[in-house]
């Protein structure tokens, strides 16, 4: 039996102390703040997908009662605020002045005394549109006869955005020469949205008085934004403050720069006053960052036993109207090429090419690191369909070619450093729990009768914990994070960190990481993030990059801390400090552990009693760069039955196992978990973001776009190994992202499990029960 854990070091499953507020609806979200004199902004957005804007006029607007100001992208441009950089270095329309390009772009804002009026003024502004025709796929963007979507870019002759490539592409076409084999698959990981529970928005406050700005917004990354703000707006940095208070769910949604919030800080400059700006539900997602839409194609090269010998990818990705992906600046398709997944395959290339189309922009990392999520469903999914065609039970396939645990580190073919694995052990727990054999037995004796019922498994390898700054950066921001850690002469704390939780429980697990190193009860520390003013510069949460990076961060400079303590208890025992010990919060002199002081002591007395020419305080900050990305991995399994009739699908069985490394909080690691596999079973089942041939956006409000509720969702059973990370200084590696990451395959792999044997190998997310009813009906099923 595990022994019960009675400290709230690492390891513990405490509360979380941050609850404490928020299920008494004691947060303070951005919604929540009120300036005295404020003005409120609502914005007119585009009916169109795609039309040159003729005429604007806002006399009427600007004449209603209460309204205050009509900004167009006319009166940005004179300030030189019309267009703004992305994330991905492309430039983006804040109030359009030339044309439309998605349904949902910005084209004007009013400002009113409050938020009604601000929203009425909108339907007295009159915009002339000259429609043109939309383009809503990357295929049809490469047609000779498609327009120019970005005729504002000088030279700009295609609608091509980009062009990458990561392999070897000799080594892969030698590889599949060698084959017995060649299983394809062509996918389309469909265009779908974070959808938060808070949209986005902000107060923006820019004092005429002393040119001070401070902006309370809804952002994953505040520090990174208040750069990106002093170099859009030209304001000074130090007078920029970005406040990111409680964040109702993030989950890449609130990483990029939104016209948004540079109209309503423009117009808090110009009219001296704070306006807020908050988006509806549709507002967010029509135009706000969606994730993924990637059409991709993997060939697997086998031999007839099963040995995988390469891979190739050609992925054509629709990146929608303005480059705006929020990835790493050399990586064009962001980390889609860790697509070899968890397998030793010899040789791999990827191919990828990006469009503009008439749709919002975005690509963001929805609970995912930079393209992974695409990358590992198509891995998974295609090794699935190898087992058979080979023959093979897709879980021997996969136990046949992970990478063993003697293997690691492990370069992969695409230039990866793995840190650790233990692949085979993660997917036999998995196994065991969800009991394999047994349910193949029920599958064969089910297909006899004519029932369909499917397994389906995802092993996948997940990179999280961006960077090392050297090779990762955001507009050249070296992606490291940062730590600050002050102990006041009571002996509590506060740990300043320069990443911003939009509800994973930051203000819990790194102050289980102070007690886990110093000693000080987790209760005892406070946790403060999302304030530049008042935390350490760092690139922000996303990407599961919290713990691998400010995770690290704070452990180093609580070590630092310890050291200082360990000097500061040598003076008060009067001893040697090479003698002193430290062990849970007590420092003592070797062999003599009941002479000690307790760190509470030593906190007193870095304020109070300090050695000889010792610098006061005990206190310190650290900016960790992170070695490399850390690798977390797990198996996955779902069980399926499929009403032949309907084609509907029940999930009855959901067994996860997961590997994180170290656990900080397991609970909040199973929390992660729990999100993760509903967020996945969303997307693999109800979600869809999809625009009709004019490129009206379908999917805007949540009766279309279907989020899945308690009623919808399975049961998740989850279950964890522990591969501790060689080069975290805890040895953690990041989680939230994991399940979204691992679970659509295992979804949707299962369905297929079912239909395998009569034929069918693909069906595109979401796999909605029409889907499936069309699917069975194309090979033959009548029933
Ligand atoms: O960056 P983000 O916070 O979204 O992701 P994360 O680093 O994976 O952490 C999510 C939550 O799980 C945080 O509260 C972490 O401290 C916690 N966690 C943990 O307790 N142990 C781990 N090995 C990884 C994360």
């Amino acid at each position: 039996m595990a022994t019960e854990v009675v400290h709230g070091g690492i390891g513990a499953s405490v509360k979380r102390k941050e609850d404490a507020r928020f299920i008494r609806g004691k947060g303070n979200y951005v919604e929540d703040i009120a300036l005295p004199g404020m003005l409120y902004m609502s914005i007119l957005r585009s009916p169109y997908a795609h039309a040159r804007i003729v005429s604007i006029s806002t006399e009427d607007a600007t004449a209603l009662p209460g309204v205050v100001a009509v900004v167009t992208g006319e009166l940005l441009a004179a300030h030189g605020l019309a267009w703004m950089p992305t994330l991905s270095g492309d430039t983006q329309a804040v109030l359009a002045t030339d044309k439309v390009r998605f349904q949902g772009q910005e084209v004007a804002a009013a400002i009113a005394t409050d938020p009604h009026t601000a929203q009425d003024a909108l339907e007295l502004v009159q915009v002339e549109y000259d429609p043109l025709p939309a383009i809503v796929d990357p295929f049809a963007a490469q047609l000779q006869s498609a327009p120019i979507i970005r005729d504002d870019k000088e030279g700009t002759s295609d609608n091509h955005i980009y062009h990458w490539e990561a392999g070897d592409q000799g080594a892969t076409d030698d590889s599949f020469a060698k084959a017995d084999k060649v299983v394809t698959l062509t996918t389309h990981y469909p265009r779908c949205h974070p959808a938060p529970l808070e949209t986005c928005g902000c107060v923006a406050d820019v004092s005429p008085a002393t040119g001070q700005a401070t902006i309370y917004m809804t952002s994953q990354a505040p520090h990174a934004i208040r750069t990106v703000f002093a170099l859009v707006a030209g304001l000074p940095e130090q007078k920029i403050r970005i406040v990111s208070p409680d964040i109702g769910g993030g989950f890449g949604n609130k990483v990029p720069v939104y016209p948004g919030y540079v109209v309503a800080t423009a117009a808090s400059l110009l009219l001296g006053k704070p306006v807020k700006w908050i988006e509806d539900r549709t507002e967010n997602l029509i135009s706000t960052g969606f994730a993924r839409d990637y059409h991709m194609t993997g060939e697997l090269a086998l031999t007839n036993d099963g040995k995988m010998l390469g891979l190739r990818v050609k992925l054509t990705s629709d990146n929608g109207a303005f480059f705006a992906d929020a990835q790493p600046t050399k990586f064009k398709a962001g980390l889609f090429h860790i697509v070899t997944g968890s397998y030793d395959l010899p040789a791999a290339h990827v191919v990828a090419d990006g469009y503009y189309t008439n749709k919002a922009p975005g690509g963001v990392a929805y609970r995912c690191s930079f393209r992974v999520t695409e990358a590992s469903y198509l891995i998974e999914r295609l090794v699935q369909n190898a087992a058979y065609e080979l023959g093979i039970d897709p879980v021997e396939l996969r136990r046949r070619n992970f990478i063993r645990k003697d293997q690691f580190p492990y370069r992969s073919a695409t230039g990866w450093l793995y840190d650790s694995g233990d692949y085979h052990a993660a997917l036999d727990l998995a196994l065991e729990k969800i009991g394999y054999e047994e349910l193949r037995r029920e599958q064969m004796e089910k297909r006899e009768r004519g029932e369909l019922m499917g397994i389906g498994v995802a092993s996948f390898t997940e990179v999280v914990g961006a960077g090392h700054g050297a090779e990762y950066d955001i507009l050249g921001l070296r992606m490291f994070d940062s730590a600050e850690l002050r102990i006041h002469p009571t002996g509590k704390g506060i740990l300043k960190l320069g990443t911003k939780s939009q509800g994973q429980g930051h203000e819990t697990t790194f102050a289980q990481i102070v007690e886990e190193e110093l000693g000080i009860p987790f209760s005892d520390i406070e946790v403060k993030e999302g304030d530049t003013d008042n935390t350490p510069y760092g690139l922000g949460t996303y990407a599961s990059r919290s713990t691998p990076v400010a995770g690290a961060a704070t452990g180093v400079v609580a070590r630092k801390l310890r050291e200082k303590a360990k000097l500061i208890a040598a003076h008060l025992l009067e001893a040697n400090p090479e003698d002193i010990e430290f062990d849970h919060g007590k420092l003592f002199v070797k062999g003599s552990p009941d002479q000690f002081k307790t760190i509470q002591d030593c906190a007193f007395a870095a304020y109070t009693n300090l050695p000889e020419g010792m610098e006061p305080g005990l206190e310190g900050v650290t900016y960790y760069d992170p070695p490399n990305m850390t690798f977390p991995f797990g198996s996955y399994v779902v069980v399926v039955d499929i009403d032949k009739g309907t084609g509907e699908v029940h999930v009855r069985r959901v067994v996860a196992v997961d590997d994180c490394g170290v656990r900080i909080n397991p609970m909040i690691v199973e929390g992660q978990i729990h999100g993760g596999l509903c967020e996945g079973y969303g997307i693999a089942f109800t979600e869809l973001i999809t625009f009709d041939e004019a490129g009206n956006c379908i999917g805007s409000n949540f009766m279309e776009y279907l989020l899945p509720t308690s009623w919808e969702t399975p049961k998740f059973e989850v279950y964890a190994t522990v591969t501790p990370s060689p080069h975290h200084p805890l040895g953690a590696k990041g989680v939230g992202e994991s399940p979204t990451v691992g679970s659509p395959a295992a979804y949707v792999n299962a369905v297929i499990d079912a239909t395998a044997h009569l034929g069918i190998r693909n069906i595109d997310m979401p796999v909605t029960s029409d889907k499936v009813w069309a699917a069975l009906r194309s090979v033959g099923v009548t029933e």
